[in-house]
């Protein structure tokens, strides 16, 4: 998959634009406060209809418009996809080839963005929520039936929810079964998904830090050495008081370890970076084994966080992985040493305009 044009309209200073990136590595440079990361979010917003750092749309929108549009071509094993998106303060639009569609799974299978932003790299010390969206991006990529599984989970779980809620838990258990059963899918599907993951994540890792003793486990959100439905019927007068259900895959996480310990609490805070850096390169890496589905990676902030030799490395990465890049710095010299890169663009952000050099 790549970008061949994109059009962005009122996406904060961003109000009219277009331009044609290149299928391999695409620089951006200006200024703070230019556009550099409107430009991500806008493409972001192409993929996920939702932008990555403000959870009000409002405020994404340019302060003179009432809604923002971004569209593109985008080609997939030479096939040409129209994609748009068009969000306002009440409404999200999506189409894909000028054909409605309601689901936001089509855009994010017509483009699989993956990002690395500042707050990416909180990914091993935050709580596990961006922890099991990270994976679920993998697990909805890997296997496409694991979102008919997902949604059937949490419908079941809402209704449990509802129920406990209501204190009118006579008739529960048929709600357990159900939850035990897409449960334990969702599980599997996570579990098996990881596995996967493990050596390609380990192989790009080599390549940044040498460190021994690394394990991905899965934390399925429930003890599992204990019968999950048992589980449930014993902890029902406690999901009852608090009015939600305390065991399942909603609840799921991963840990990174390091000779058995928590990342986070061995590495330093450099190589918890290289961690994230290569957890986020192996899920597109393995996308691009698996199904051959190329994606777009996006780099906002590319000097802010990692020293140069680091820059140098994931660049060299990024030109030999098989997918489209979007980078983002302030200096053009941020990017490093250019000279052995073939086919990039390079483009300038200024006041929410954006010309290729
Ligand atoms: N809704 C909006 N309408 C118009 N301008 C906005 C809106 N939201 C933010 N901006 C402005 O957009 C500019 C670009 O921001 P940003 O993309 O974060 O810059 P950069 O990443 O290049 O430092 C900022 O100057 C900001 O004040
Ligand atoms: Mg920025």
């Amino acid at each position: 998959m790549a970008l061949l044009k994109l059009n962005i309209h009122a996406v904060r200073n961003i109000l009219k634009e277009s331009i044609i990136p290149a299928a391999t590595i695409n620089f951006f440079y200006g200024e703070n406060g230019s556009g550099k990361s409107t430009l991500i979010e806008a493409i972001y917003i192409l993929g996920r209809a939702k932008s990555f750092r403000s959870t009000s749309i409002k405020s994404v929108i340019h302060v003179s418009e009432k809604s923002l549009i971004v569209s593109a071509q985008v080609i997939q094993s030479n096939r040409v996809t129209q994609l748009g998106v068009q969000l306002d303060n009440k409404n999200i639009s999506c189409h894909i080839n000028h054909q409605p569609t309601q689901k936001r799974s089509d855009l994010a299978y017509a483009l699989p963005l993956q990002i690395i932003h500042p707050k990416s790299y909180e990914l091993l010390d935050a709580g596990p929520q961006l922890r099991r969206e990270y994976l679920d991006w993998g697990v909805f990529h890997n296997d496409q039936n694991f979102l008919l599984t997902w949604g059937n989970f949490k419908r079941v779980l809402s209704q449990r929810n509802a129920l406990l809620k209501s204190k009118r838990v006579d008739h529960i258990d048929v709600w357990n079964k159900e939850l035990v059963y897409y449960g334990t899918i969702v599980n599997n599907y996570r579990e098996e998904y990881l596995q996967k993951l493990k050596p390609v994540f380990l192989n790009i890792l080599d390549h940044f830090i040498q460190l021994e003793g690394i394990e991905l486990k899965l934390v399925p959100g429930w003890d599992n050495a204990k019968d999950f439905h048992s589980l449930l019927i014993d902890s029902l007068e406690h999901d009852v008081r608090y009015g939600f259900t305390h065991h399942g895959p909603h609840r799921g996480d991963f840990q990174l370890l390091v000779h058995n310990r928590l990342a986070k609490e061995f590495v330093s805070r450099g190589q918890l970076k290289l961690l994230v850096i290569s957890l986020k390169l192996a899920q597109m890496q393995l996308l691009t084994n698996v199904q051959n589905t190329i994606g777009c990676f996006l780099l906002d902030d590319f000097a802010a966080e990692l020293d140069g030799i680091n820059r140098a490395k994931l660049l060299d990465y990024l030109s030999k992985m098989k997918c489209q890049v979007f980078i983002t710095a302030t200096e053009q010299s941020d990017f490093g040493d250019l000279t052995t890169l073939d086919n990039y663009k390079m483009f300038h952000v200024e006041h929410g305009n954006i010309k290729q050099v």
